[in-house]
């Protein structure tokens, strides 16, 4: 079964798109990756979404970015297609985590009520419409109703694809934000250990693009950093 799957996370760097075959189900499921690719948002668009997560834009800019993300998301997932070489028409499913603008899971309380709460966008019917596919979506909300933090798919994931009898394994996701999986040797999904460790390149990416006044938007290859020299006492305390 062929199925697209599109993402773009926290540091709003662009689309992620995964052509994948899946066989088999559940824990058992097969993954074959047939083609991916990272499709950049222009730079505009990028800070217009920043804007967006920092409070600062009125909600019909929220209302056209969702369907306006909706399109640059159906696009992407033709593209990957083509790379490909595989006709949207064999594509079964698409599966859409959207671009979180807000991830609010510490509950506020409104008149008695705890409330926890999340919010992607990238119109899923719009996504829906363009290719002709049937397009799952929604994710986070899901998980944050039934008591998740709201980012239920990737241990499963790291799970089905990294999980191994006799060795024990730690995956770390670095992205904006950071997050990681501890898989034990020979052990069921009910054993995983997953959560964010907190700013991954967020806080790199910022730094890099103040000190290039807007020139460069990340560390690429970690180079400026290596120019660097440790700190000793600093470099203690963090790994203390
Ligand atoms: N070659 C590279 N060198 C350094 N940092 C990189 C490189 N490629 C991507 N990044 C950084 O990785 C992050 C994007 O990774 P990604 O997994 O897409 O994260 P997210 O899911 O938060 O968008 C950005 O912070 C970007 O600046
Ligand atoms: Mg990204």
């Amino acid at each position: 079964m062929k199925v697209i799957g599109l993402i773009s996370g926290t540091s709003t760097d662009g689309i992620d798109v995964a052509l994948v075959d899946i066989s088999g189900k559940g824990l058992d499921s097969q993954i074959k990756l047939l083609a991916f690719e990272t499709y950049a948002y222009p730079e505009d668009l990028r800070r217009r979404l920043m804007e967006v997560g920092a409070g600062n834009s009125h909600v019909s800019e929220v209302c056209h970015l969702n369907f306006y993300l909706g399109e640059l998301f159906g696009r992407a997932a033709f593209q990957v297609a083509k790379k490909a070489g595989v006709s949207v028409a064999e594509v079964e499913l698409i599966g859409s985590h959207g671009q979180t603008i807000m991830h609010r899971p510490q509950p506020v309380h409104e008149r008695g009520v705890k409330i926890r709460s999340t919010l992607q966008i990238a119109e899923p019917s719009v996504i829906a419409e363009r290719t002709g596919i049937t397009t799952v979506a929604d994710f986070r909300p899901r998980d944050i109703a039934a008591g998740g933090e709201g980012a239920p798919l990737t241990p499963y994931l790291h799970y089905i694809l990294f999980h191994d009898q006799s060795k024990s394994r730690l995956v770390v996701n670095i992205g904006g934000i950071s997050n990681m999986t501890y898989l034990r040797a020979g052990k069921g999904t009910k054993d995983l250990l997953a959560f964010d460790t907190g700013p991954g390149n967020m806080l790199i990416d910022g730094m890099v693009q103040m000190w290039s006044r807007g020139k460069q938007q990340m560390d690429k290859g970690g180079k400026l950093a290596a120019l660097g020299k440790v700190h000793p006492k600093l470099f203690r305390d963090l790994m203390g």
